[in-house]
């Protein structure tokens, strides 16, 4: 059966879901980096990614996190609650990577003081430009209630994942999160959505520094299906070939 196709992203696409209020969201092997500039393809990188974003939503789930997460359908597919995306890219760093180094001149590998959350507008167009809560409280992307909603989940987030990768010998260095109003009896909640794996984390081998993420495809390093596999390894996912 061919499903409506309701989005199609740069790694992912949503189908129209078997229930209303459902989507399937399939994802892809396509990597881009530099707001679309480059381009390429990660051989199996959206059956790891599947695999990666379900367990960690499912691990989310057990400690109380609410997540867009249904169920798994198949290698490249899941189950979704459909929810209103709250346009910005939430992003927490406890280690000095990327964009925050460039920035403000802070060596890659700097550990920094405390977890620093930064909020970026998601708008292709304009290069998610970083905003602040004043910006999103004055243009309505998100009401200060919401705001603190997310940014008490995201700490929570943070914590547990810092401690869930440092037991598979990784570094959690900064993560990309999204989040979702939906909407159950009248009652709104936020949900986390979209995906956590390592297009959308910095994950640095603990014993060598090596880079397990989606910068060794931005930077050319060589092995980005292996640093994916190898995530997916050590979290316990990795399917059998
Ligand atoms: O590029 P930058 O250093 O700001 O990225 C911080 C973190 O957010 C990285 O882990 C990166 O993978 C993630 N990110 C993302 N999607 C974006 C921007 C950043 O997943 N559009």
């Amino acid at each position: 059966m061919r499903r409506k196709k309701i989005y199609e992203g740069k790694a992912k696409v949503l189908f129209e879901g078997p229930e209303p209020g459902t989507l399937v969201q399939y994802f892809k092997d396509d990597a881009t980096a530099f707001n679309n500039q480059k381009h390429g393809l990660i051989a199996g990188k959206g059956v790891l990614n599947n695999r990666i974003s379900e367990y960690l939503m499912q691990k989310l789930e057990e400690i109380g996190i609410p997540t867009h997460f249904v169920r798994r359908l198949n290698m490249r597919e899941q189950l979704i609650r459909e929810v209103e995306i709250i346009p910005l890219e939430v992003i927490v760093r406890n280690v000095a990577a990327g964009s925050i180094s460039k920035r403000l001149g802070i060596e890659e590998g700097t550990i920094l003081p405390r977890a620093i959350v930064e909020y970026c507008l998601k708008d292709d167009a304009l290069g998610d430009p970083m905003v602040t809560e004043e910006h999103i409280a004055a243009f309505g992307w998100a009401s200060p209630q919401d705001l603190d909603e997310i940014l008490q989940l995201t700490l929570r987030i943070n914590d547990f994942l810092n401690g869930l990768f440092l037991g598979i010998g990784l570094k959690l260095v900064d993560f990309k999160l999204e989040f979702g109003r939906l909407w159950e009896d009248d009652q709104m909640r936020i949900v986390l959505a979209d995906e956590i794996s390592p297009d959308s984390c910095r994950l640095w081998d603990v014993a060598t520094s090596e880079k397990m993420d989606k910068d060794r495809f931005r930077r050319d390093l060589g092995n980005v299906e292996e640093a994916y596999q190898e995530v997916a390894r050590r979290l316990g996912v990795l399917p059998e070939a």
